[in-house]
């Protein structure tokens, strides 16, 4: 049966109002619990995720998902990373609030030399990561989509065995049950929209 009916619901529907406070009430988590999030959840939300728009249906987007010795030697990368450009307080410091994150799942693009199949695959791995923080969110499970320079460097490609030249990195995503989940704010949707007749 499809889902696409003439007499679809009403954004006054209770379902409506979910979806809609759904997408509205999730944020990014800088603050978690120590509480493991189980795998299976995980693969459960990225089969979800790869069903967002891709033109040509080139499912561009590839996942990693990090287990414990893997986010080691990661927390060990950026405390090096960070101590060679700001020294090794800056280092420690870092390297203690990343070892905090409970989970890690890092999502690549394939790298396409056509500019525009690059724009529109990166475009539908974007919208893999929301559909896959939408689901964790409604799970309970929090999330933050990280572009920091760890996911540019190439010791980084190297740990993870990724090669650089075949994928470019979308986001690492963090996620686990929140410790405190922040307030955020957006400009009413008539501040960006432009009807036209
Ligand atoms: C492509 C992308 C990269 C991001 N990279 C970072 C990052 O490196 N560090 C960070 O603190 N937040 C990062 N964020 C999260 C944004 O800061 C966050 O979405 C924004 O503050 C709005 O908060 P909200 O997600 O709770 O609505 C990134 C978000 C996106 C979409």
């Amino acid at each position: 049966m499809s889902r696409v009916s003439r007499s679809a619901p009403s954004f006054e529907s209770q379902s409506m109002r979910e979806l809609a406070e759904l997408i509205r009430s999730r944020r990014t988590i800088n603050l978690y619990l120590q509480t493991a999030v189980p795998d299976e959840l995980v693969r459960e939300a990225i089969d979800a995720a790869i069903w967002a728009p891709n033109h040509h249906v080139t499912e561009p987007w590839r996942f990693y998902l990090l287990g414990r010795e893997t986010i080691g030697r990661s927390v060990e990368l950026v405390r090096q990373i960070v101590t060679e450009h700001k020294g090794q307080k800056a280092g420690d410091f870092k390297a203690k609030s990343w070892a905090e994150k409970p989970g890690w799942l890092l999502v690549t693009c394939r790298r396409s030399e056509d500019e525009l199949t690059q724009q529109e695959d990166y475009a539908a791995c974007s919208a893999a990561v929301q559909n896959l923080l939408l689901y964790l969110w409604q799970a309970g499970v929090g999330s933050k989509w990280t572009t920091g320079p760890i996911t540019r460097d190439p010791r980084f490609f190297e740990l993870l065995g990724i090669d650089a030249d075949a994928e470019l990195v979308v986001g690492l995503i963090w996620y686990g049950y929140a410790k405190v989940t922040p307030t955020q704010k957006r400009r009413p949707a008539g501040e960006v929209l432009t009807e036209l007749p």
